[in-house]
């Protein structure tokens, strides 16, 4: 697909510093992210991270974290409000979409194909055009139907990778276990990535 872009969606779920990982991560591969972010998504970010990683300040915010690569990359930001952004059609040349963390009323939303919002859309319209559709949910423990809702949504074809980092990496900051998860959601996209070392059989 040329001139194709990334969908990132951010919700209300903790683990806003996965998001932000992710999103420098393929800004710095040179990718047009498209980013919607949900009301809670915004309180996340601004609890977890702080004021300086607030929606309007996110390139500022990424480049002195993660350095000037991400200027590679271009961002769109969409309301979540609005149902005619580009990314609420299949014919836009969107080729991925994550939902980095996925809350558990976002999961049900794409589970039972709502499209309430434009997460809840764009979500759809991966599902429905067959293209990718990672999903990062954080919940625990989990109840019946969340569990459920997860099922539907991997039946439907997403793909269900939870906000599970590992150990056998030997992580000493927070910052090694958002790699880690960063790593995994760019990978199930199809990009190459050395966020983390790929496991060598020993640790
Ligand atoms: C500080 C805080 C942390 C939260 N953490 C989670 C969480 O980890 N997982 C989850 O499913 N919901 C969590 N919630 C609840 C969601 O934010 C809430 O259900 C919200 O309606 C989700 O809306 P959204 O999916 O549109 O962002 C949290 C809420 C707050 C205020």
């Amino acid at each position: 697909m040329p001139n194709s872009s990334i969908a990132l969606a951010i919700t209300g779920a903790s683990g806003a510093i996965y998001a932000t990982r992710a999103l420098a991560a393929l800004l710095a591969r040179g990718v047009h992210v498209e980013l919607v972010v949900s009301d809670y998504g915004r309180r996340l970010l601004r609890d977890e991270l702080g004021e300086a990683a607030a929606i309007e300040h996110m390139l500022p915010y990424l480049s002195a974290k993660y350095g000037p690569d991400v200027s590679r990359g271009s961002l769109t930001v969409h309301s979540n409000r609005d149902l005619g952004a580009t990314i609420a059609s299949g014919s836009h040349a969107c080729r991925g979409m994550a939902i980095v963390p996925c809350s558990m009323k976002t999961l049900a939303g794409v589970a039972h194909g709502l499209s309430r919002s434009l997460v809840e859309r764009a979500a759809d319209v991966m599902l429905k055009e067959r293209r990718p559709l990672v999903i990062v949910p954080r919940e625990t423990p989990m109840s019946l139907p969340q569990l459920k809702n997860m099922v539907l949504c991997a039946e439907a074809g997403a793909i269900i990778l939870p906000a599970m980092p590992a150990f056998y990496q030997l992580p000493t900051t927070i910052d090694d276990l958002a790699d880690f998860l960063a790593g995994k959601i760019l990978g199930a996209l199809g990009f190459d990535h050395d966020l983390y070392p790929p496991w060598t059989g020993k640790v």
